[in-house]
């Protein structure tokens, strides 16, 4: 067993310790600094914490027995998918207490049922893995995330994954199944049915969807497939205001209907940030504008020429002054760039300086009203910002996002002071707007105060005593949601 050399554990954390190492073996329990640090901070960098071990079982028996091992001693667990989630729901705290169980050797694709239009698998593969395994019989699975290579299936389903294709299949909830879980105190639910309808009562699943590895560790799925799209048309388009995105939006989903998959918005200052910090990518558009609407629309029908008939609606409203310009995809290679584009976001953001991401929903009607509350508070309130937009019209989730110079807040707390402040700010517009403060990334560690102040007392209540229900010793991810 590897021991960490800062810390001697006391004799009853090395029975732990012993007993974590006959379940998984020695070369899946880490626990010296060095070989646990991947796990202790998240993808951007933004949290980082500290732990007794990390467990890496391979199977849902082994996930089990080590945390039946946390049930008897009393240790605290944080489940751990790609470790790419946005709130720090993922990270353990700085006590070191805890015990990651990570379930990244949890990989297999169960059972392929073409039939059943499902897939089951573990729920540490890789949402690209899910993805291309559907494929492969010809079918889709439609959730779409920039962090599709890392994030896990247990990842998407704790925190109810949103995306780009939320529009058409909607999100992590709507395409789950079937669960599979390890309870808080090591009992295996197998809820992995793969049925369309199953009226027998309340529905422990959606109980899990959300949830944040605060209830139990999702170990397996069963996934809805789709048809995979035969027809395909990519258009990045160039428009005055965020305004008329809404009507573009609106026009082509009278037009096109369900074959809508994807309408995803960014303003100029993002689309420009994007450029300036991945050169390798080019703007498809002769000129810039204001705002830039990215859309997808798919079907199944090979014969349907999808690019002209939007060519065509997109010709229409541009001679009706509704947009500014507008741009087809030709090949696979045009439409990746495209994507690319969108899809870059995140990692610009993070290089451009210290940002303050919000991940707010409003009613989609509303939206404009946000962009303009949020654009015009932030250039009065914190001039030394640069306010930048990105994200689903179509699902009325806007990524607001306020950048300072790096050099202003060398001091972290004096940054997060701020970072509170412009909080603070972006949720008065989305309340006064009936918005939600969270629509796609979850809660986590980042945002506890805002839910309690934000949320409905009487929704809190309940959700606290569902807590309790599930996991009396509060042993699930503490810290975290709640
Ligand atoms: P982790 O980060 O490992 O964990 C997230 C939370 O789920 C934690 O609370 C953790 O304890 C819990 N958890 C993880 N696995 C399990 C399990 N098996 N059982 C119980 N609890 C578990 N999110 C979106 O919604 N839409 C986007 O468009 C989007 N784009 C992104 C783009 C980039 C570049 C990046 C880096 C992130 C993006 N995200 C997006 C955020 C993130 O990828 C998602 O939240 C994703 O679902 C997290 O999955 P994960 O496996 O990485 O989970
Ligand atoms: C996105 O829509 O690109 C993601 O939610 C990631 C982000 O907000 O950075
Ligand atoms: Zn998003």
């Amino acid at each position: 067993m590897s021991q960490n050399p800062s810390h001697r554990h006391a004799p009853e954390g090395d029975l732990v310790l012993t007993a974590f190492e006959g379940v998984v073996g020695a070369a899946n329990l880490l626990a010296t600094v060095g070989d646990m640090a991947r796990y202790l901070v998240d993808a951007r960098g933004r949290y980082r914490g500290a732990a007794l071990c990390v467990v890496r079982p391979a199977n849902t028996a082994e996930v089990a027995a080590t945390v039946a091992i946390c049930a008897r001693a009393g240790i605290a667990i944080v489940p751990q998918g790609g470790n790419t989630g946005m709130c720090g729901g993922a990270t353990p705290g700085a006590q070191g207490r805890s015990v990651v169980i990570s379930l990244e050797r949890m990989r297999s694709i169960r059972e392929v049922d073409p039939a059943n239009s499902t897939i089951t698998v573990d729920a540490g593969c890789p949402l690209a893995a899910v993805q291309e395994a559907a494929s492969e019989i010809g079918k889709l699975f439609p959730l779409s995330l920039g962090s599709e290579g890392t994030c896990q299936i247990g990842g998407n389903i704790a925190t109810n994954a949103g995306g780009t294709a939320v529009l058409r299949y909607g999100p992590m909830r709507d395409l789950v199944m079937g669960i599979e879980a390890v309870l808080p105190d090591g009992r295996i639910w197998n809820g992995l049915r793969g049925l369309r309808k199953d009226n027998t009562g309340y529905d422990l699943k959606h109980l899990f969807i959300g949830s944040e590895g605060t209830l139990g560790i999702v170990t397996g799925a069963v996934l809805k497939l789709f048809s995979q799209p035969a027809a395909s048309a990519v258009a990045l388009v160039a428009l005055p205001d965020v305004g008329a995105a809404l009507a573009l939006l609106e026009r082509i989903r009278c037009e096109f209907g369900e074959r809508v998959t994807t309408f995803e918005v960014m303003s100029d200052s993002e689309y420009q940030l994007v450029l300036a910090l991945r050169t390798e990518l080019r703007s498809p558009l002769a000129g810039q504008a204001p705002w830039y609407a990215f859309i997808e629309l798919t079907d199944a029908i090979e014969a349907l020429d999808l690019r002209t008939a939007l060519a065509e609606t997109l010709g229409e409203v541009m001679e009706a002054g509704g947009i500014n310009d507008a741009t087809l995809a030709e090949s696979g290679a045009q439409a990746e760039n495209i994507w690319h584009i969108r899809h870059s976001v995140t990692e610009a953001n993070l290089k451009a300086g210290a940002a303050v991401s919000h991940d707010t929903s409003v009613p989609v009607s509303r939206v404009p009203e946000f962009v303009a509350g949020v654009e015009d508070g932030i250039r009065t309130r914190f001039p030394d910002a640069k306010s930048y937009f990105v994200g689903h019209i179509g699902d009325g989730n806007i990524h607001a996002i306020a950048i300072f110079p790096r050099e202003k807040f060398l001091d972290p707390q004096r940054f997060s002071e701020v970072a509170g402040e412009v909080n603070a700010l972006v949720d008065e517009v989305t309340v006064s707007l009936g918005g939600s403060v969270s629509a796609e990334h979850g809660i986590g560690r980042s945002n506890r105060a805002r839910l309690q102040r934000h949320k409905d007392p009487i929704e809190l209540e309940f959700m606290r005593q569902i807590k309790r229900v599930f996991d009396p010793a509060g042993l699930m991810n503490p810290g975290i949601l709640l």
